[in-house]
């Protein structure tokens, strides 16, 4: 669904970690007939964050039941090993924490190779410049505005300053096909804060899942977005 915001399209990921699991197949459903761009999965280990979730059985029946592109959020040690699986689950793109990857650059030319996008995630005290390096391996950069593991925490307030500095690393590197994502902490009251500050993506869990019905956040969501 077209969304933009000052001539940039901003993308809505919703992130099923705060659907209601036990009726998994409705709310994605439910959310992807409500606009959603890309699905956000979250995936946790118990090692690398607290917290355990799903893995790629949960991918590929989610893949039968909507034609929304799907996106792996892994939070996990040793990623690599789940790789070919979600390719094979009809996985769109992948992404892996910078700080849960002792080889990153082999992790994230594997992930190419199996024919999806790459991705890396920062979580909030990892430099921006961590990123440097590796631009013309990866397809988005996910920025974190919350410590990965829970849905539902509340936004890092000087992260507007961290996603502005990550989009102008972006820009002075010319490293226009990498996109922006931002995960953690946002609504609709502070998605238009979070796109002026650079980002093009923006993953929303809670805001999406809670207790208003998806189709109304959507329409808050453009609302918000076309508010100067
Ligand atoms: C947290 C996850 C997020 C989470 C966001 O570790 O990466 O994707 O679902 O949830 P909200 O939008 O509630 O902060
Ligand atoms: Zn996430």
């Amino acid at each position: 669904m077209m969304r933009s915001r000052n001539g940039r399209e901003v993308l809505i990921a919703p992130s099923i970690l705060s659907a209601d699991f036990l009726a998994l197949g409705d709310e994605v459903r439910e959310a992807s007939a409500a606009g959603a761009d890309l699905l956000h999965l979250d995936m946790m280990d118990g090692h690398f964050v607290p917290n355990l979730t799903f893995g790629p059985p949960v991918v590929e029946r989610l893949r039968k039941i909507t034609s929304v592109p799907l996106e792996a959020h892994l939070m996990v040690e040793r990623p690599e090993i789940y790789l070919t699986d979600l390719a094979n689950g009809g996985m769109h793109r992948v992404t892996v924490h910078w700080e849960a990857s002792s080889h990153l650059h082999y992790v994230l030319s594997r992930i190419r190779e199996l024919g999806m996008r790459a991705g890396v995630a920062l979580s909030p005290a990892t430099p921006v410049a961590m990123v440097s390096d590796i631009l013309d391996m990866i397809d988005l950069v996910l920025v974190m505005t919350v410590n990965p593991g829970f849905g539902g925490q509340s936004f890092i307030g000087h992260s507007f300053e961290k996603i502005a500095a990550m989009r102008a690393l972006l820009d002075s590197r010319g490293a226009a096909h990498v996109s922006l994502e931002v995960d953690g902490g946002i609504k609709p009251a502070n998605i238009a804060q979070v796109v002026d500050c650079g980002a093009d993506t923006i993953v929303m869990g809670s805001a999406i899942f809670g207790d208003t019905p998806c189709e109304a956040v959507f329409r808050e969501i453009r609302e918000r977005l076309e508010k100067t």
